[in-house]
């Protein structure tokens, strides 16, 4: 990579102004190579050195992609005229000023979403041609009923005439209001208007994968991490729907139980 002025390649790569990196410098909170610098108008070559603002890497990687736990109550957007948003969430030396979430949970609704700067990703996880596959745990008013399985095979009607994609659905040994389901687009309010197209009604909603991206069980409510590409590829893979209901009711089950 050509050299950089510092101060402008932090500020592409986090949220902090020019006149923030300056006052971190001031403070002696921005290091290149484990060093202290005094002012950040120097030229470095990012893909050679690591630098650090307020005690955190800045990498040099050209987009950066987040996996955030959502909490209830925060909204899907980047304008704060939507009310509080998941924005908010991201600390400032992990966020960028393009970045925005890729995908939409509704507000009260939990769990994994991606936040990135990466608008062709987003476009293609987005696109309803990739049915990338996400499932959800969700916790429901009355108890789960076998034949929502085949109902859901078939391509479920909506209350409104719209019919779903086939989607797999699976209730829960450990507690017959929960269930998991995975689908394969990304109608609003998908969910919960299939659930209510069966006569249930969703009560709570967690997504707990995106492709076979799963949220990771130390990653807590309004918590989020830094995905490496090589998990970013996962996004694009499909999970066995019945392993994953092996290996993860339990797992997640704990974070709906009690809510
Ligand atoms: N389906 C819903 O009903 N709500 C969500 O937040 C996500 C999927």
């Amino acid at each position: 990579m050509p050299l950089i002025r510092l101060d402008k390649f932090i500020s592409e790569r986090t949220e902090y102004s020019r006149s923030q990196i300056r006052q971190l410098a001031s403070k002696k909170l921005i290091t290149v190579d484990g060093k202290v610098v005094k002012s950040a108008d120097v030229k470095i070559d990012p893909d050679s050195v690591k630098v650090t603002a307020n005690g955190k890497e800045i990498r040099a990687d050209r987009y950066r992609y987040i996996l955030l736990n959502k909490p209830s109550g925060y909204v899907c957007s980047t304008s704060e005229h939507d009310g509080e948003t998941v924005m908010n969430l991201i600390p400032p030396d992990m966020k960028t000023k393009g970045m925005f979430p890729a995908g939409r949970l509704d507000k009260d609704s939990l769990g994994a979403l991606l936040i990135t700067d990466d608008g062709e990703l987003a476009h293609r996880i987005l696109s309803p041609r990739h049915h990338i596959s996400k499932i959800y745990i969700v916790k429901l008013d009355r108890p789960f009923q076998n034949k929502y399985i085949d109902l859901f095979k078939n391509g479920l009607q909506l209350a409104d005439g719209e019919v779903c994609l086939p989607a797999c659905v699976r209730g829960c040994e450990i507690s017959e209001k929960l269930a998991f389901i995975q689908l394969f687009e990304g109608k609003y309010h998908q969910v919960k208007r299939m659930f209510s197209a069966v006569g249930n009604h969703v009560e709570v909603l967690m997504r707990v994968s995106l492709g076979s991206l799963i949220l990771p069980e130390k990653l807590g409510f309004g918590e989020c991490m830094e995905l490496l590409h090589k998990d970013v590829e996962n996004l694009f893979e499909e999970p066995d729907f019945d392993d994953f209901c092996r290996r993860f009711f339990s797992v997640f089950s704990a974070n709906l139980i009690n809510k």
